[in-house]
């Protein structure tokens, strides 16, 4: 097989050719059965291609021919011993990370800003985190990855435990020397678990930070989805053997993934692996080029910084990805959020990501000068029309709030009695749910970690700014679970 080679897709292809008289799901029957509006904006193909694991195009959960082949190449692609293709997003290659390392009781070391899927899978299997701070920007106010020291402090601490996990690169695509870590925690028989979700690129050109293969890493949760090419909600899961086995990580990511896995998904996950490995340099040189002149542009509007490699020497910043356009808007006196609602009202321009301080933009192959010109263009525009209320003189501070104790572990805390109490009221108690800012999904609070008044102010600043805080039951925040205390009786 070579990487100009689509199995997946030229078997659904081929498949489709011969026009079956389909007689099993999806009962829409290459679209016949669909509504007419649906049909006719998203056209026959894509619902003829909308299949099912038959007999000729092979089973996701136990891959013998065309995927089989496709994970293959893919593997290949990505420098893993295998890849596993996920419907399920990275978030489901995430969970099947952790839970094919870690069991009940077992320690996991990761950092405190990582997703989600990462808490939800500690909550499934019963591991018990072992936090690393992760490095604050206080001039941006935005986490990094972790430190070598900090890793090597976690690891003298706690040599047994079954895994470390690493985010590389980050959302805002900075990175840690990731090479140096997996060396160390390989010289603890540790395996290293690497959250790629916002790096599919980077494995594909030279000047961009190192992949989690290409450092030694013994998986990754890669979202091809993201910055790869393939459709929403498709990623893949490498694997290097020898600290992990493939057959433990196939079973469950198989226990994860849906009985009814999208062709759409799959085929768009063969078609960008052979994209990224026949063009993906040339696409991603072009990609990186246009970045840089639009960061350059924008550094020269007034009141607005976009970040550059003077963000690396420190040592959570030993590489960073180009293609992402971290801009600072503070010194004009706005809140990320006001200048996303800002572009989008103004410009139509929609952002990655808006926080307190920043928005981020992305470039991708998908990108020309084009869309680019209209965002420098848009800056400028922002720039003249809030330049009066921005002051120079005064740095504005940024707030990032401390990462709470953590009372109970995750999963004991999630199942426990429990109760709900006003928001106001609740600082010293335990919480029992998740409560983040999304994107980018980090929490805030995990279930077991002490209520802190600082962080309840943290909730409310975002809140205010009008940033979607989600995760509690009560989706108002008006009200948090807690941990029931048992007071005694008198
Ligand atoms: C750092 C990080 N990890 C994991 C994920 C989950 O990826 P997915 O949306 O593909 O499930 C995200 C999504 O935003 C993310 O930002």
């Amino acid at each position: 097989m070579s990487q100009h080679q689509t199995p997946l897709f030229t078997g659904l292809l081929k498949h489709i050719e011969k026009k079956p008289i389909q007689f099993h799901i999806p009962g829409h029957k290459k679209g016949a059965g669909t509504s007419p509006e649906f049909r006719e904006f998203i056209g026959h193909n894509a619902l003829a291609m909308d299949q099912i694991n038959i007999g000729p195009l092979d089973d996701l959960h136990s891959p013998h021919g065309i995927i089989k082949e496709a994970q293959e190449l893919a593997a290949e692609a990505f420098g893993a011993d295998y890849t596993f293709f996920s419907v399920q997003g990275t978030s489901g290659a995430i969970m099947t990370m952790v839970m094919a390392v870690c069991g009940p009781g077992d320690k996991i070391i990761v950092p405190r800003n990582v997703h989600k899927s990462v808490m939800s899978a500690i909550v499934f299997s019963g591991a018990v985190p072992v936090f690393i701070h992760p490095e604050v920007d206080k001039n941006l106010g935005i986490s990094h990855g972790i430190t070598t020291d900090s890793v090597k402090k976690a690891l003298e601490q706690n040599p047994d435990a079954k895994g470390l996990l690493v985010i590389n690169p980050t959302y805002f695509g900075i990175c840690a020397d990731l090479k140096q870590i997996v060396d160390l925690a390989h010289s603890y028989n540790i395996p290293v678990l690497v959250d790629e979700a916002h790096g599919v690129h980077i494995h594909f050109h030279e000047d961009l930070p190192l992949s989690a293969m290409q450092a030694g890493a013994d998986m990754s949760a890669t979202s091809v989805h993201k910055l790869g090419g393939s459709m929403t909600q498709s990623s893949v899961l490498n694997v290097k053997e020898g600290l992990v086995s493939a057959h433990r990580v196939q079973a469950i990511l198989s226990m994860l993934t849906t009985t009814s896995t999208s062709y759409l998904l799959l085929a768009s996950l063969d078609t960008a692996r052979k994209q990224l490995a026949i063009e993906g340099h040339d696409l991603i040189e072009k990609a990186i080029k246009l970045a840089n002149q639009t960061r350059k542009e924008i550094n020269e509007i007034d009141h607005l910084y976009c970040v550059g490699e003077e963000i690396l020497g420190t040592k959570a910043t030993f590489d960073y990805d180009p293609t992402k356009l971290i801009i600072s808007v503070k010194e004009l006196g706005l809140t990320g959020y006001d200048v996303e609602v800002w572009l989008r009202e103004n410009y139509q321009i929609e952002v990655e990501l808006s926080d307190l301080y920043n928005i981020l933009c992305i470039i991708t192959p998908g990108d020309t000068e084009y869309e680019t010109s209209i965002l420098v263009k848009a800056l400028k525009d922002l720039s003249d029309h809030f330049k009066h209320q921005a002051d120079q003189s005064v740095k504005p501070s940024v707030l990032l709030p401390n990462i709470p104790v953590l009372a109970l572990s995750p999963r004991d805390a999630f199942y426990s009695e429990t109760e709900v109490v006003p928001f106001e009221e609740s600082a010293g108690r335990i919480i029992a749910e998740f409560v983040m800012v999304y994107p980018p999904g980090i929490p805030i609070f995990i279930p077991g970690e002490i209520i802190t008044e600082e962080n309840l102010a943290y909730i409310k600043k975002n809140l205010e700014a009008g940033l979607p805080v989600q995760g509690p039951e009560d989706s108002t925040l008006q009200y948090l679970r807690v941990i029931k205390e048992h007071k005694a009786i008198k």
